[in-house]
């Protein structure tokens, strides 16, 4: 693994421990890191926090995925693997969970209590570039944990994880509502949040249990059709945004 030397962690990540010890060109000698994920490790060097990249992970466009359903079966996290599918070369998506994320609390910001699953997720969404948000609708809007997630990423105000970037929303429902509530209640935040959302073309999914085969695979040609122009879309968004 090539890594580069990267800012100084934020608040929140220097703990662990899992044990490092590596040399890399030469260069850098750990003494104790913890890997976020594939792409991510933050390591100590001297005795200074390190964000270390795979450098060839710099160049990809990082799209995290957020599904608005925890279920075990969730009608939502299968279409948004198919959708994952989709995406061309360079680009990246990765599923975030936000089904550990405590209920938000402001005393947490205000007395700088921050609980580690949001200063983990407040991270991991730092290191994306983009959001695609795959969502049910529950009592015509959009369920509690999503609605969490986004409020957890919203604060601090000027460190918001959501500012400035592009976003794309499928609703789903297996009935004939499709999700459009939920799909508006979202938007309305994202357009607070500051975050270009996709117009066009919408993605409301009705009966959405029918579209999905026993392995949980589209196969519905119209609709697979469908979703690679939305993604494509998406994707020309995010080129658009690139700074
Ligand atoms: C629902 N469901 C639902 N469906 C809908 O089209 N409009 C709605 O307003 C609601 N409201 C609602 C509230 C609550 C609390 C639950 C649990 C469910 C049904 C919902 O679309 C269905 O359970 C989906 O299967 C949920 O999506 P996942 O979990 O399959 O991704």
């Amino acid at each position: 693994m090539t890594l580069d030397r990267g800012p100084v962690p934020e608040q929140g990540w220097d703990k662990g421990p899992v044990p490092l010890s590596r040399k890399e060109n030469g260069m850098f000698v750990y003494n104790k890191g913890y890997i976020v994920d594939s792409a991510i490790l933050v390591a100590h060097y001297s005795g200074f926090p390190y964000v270390c990249k795979k450098k060839g992970d710099l160049n990809m466009t990082k799209v995290g995925i957020l599904v608005g359903s925890l279920r075990k079966e969730s009608f939502s996290k299968k279409i948004a693997e198919n959708v994952a599918e989709l995406f061309p070369e360079g680009y990246e998506t990765e599923f975030v969970n936000i089904g550990d994320i405590p209920l938000y609390n402001q005393d947490f910001d205000d007395e700088n209590n921050v609980p580690e699953e949001i200063a983990t997720f407040r991270y991991k969404m730092k290191q994306i570039d983009a959001v695609l948000f795959v969502t049910p609708e529950y009592n015509r809007s959009i369920p509690a944990v999503l609605k969490n997630a986004v409020d957890a990423g919203s604060r601090p105000k000027s460190e918001s994880v959501w500012n400035g970037k592009p976003a794309a929303i499928i609703s789903q429902s297996p009935g004939n509502l499709s999700g459009f509530g939920a799909n508006h209640h979202l938007r309305q935040s994202l357009v607070s949040l500051n975050m270009p959302v996709l117009q066009q073309p919408e993605a409301y999914l009705a009966n959405s249990a029918a579209l999905l085969d026993e392995n949980g695979i589209i196969s519905n040609e119209g609709t697979i059709q469908f979703l690679q122009l939305f993604v494509d879309a998406f994707v020309a968004l995010m080129e658009k945004y690139k700074g």
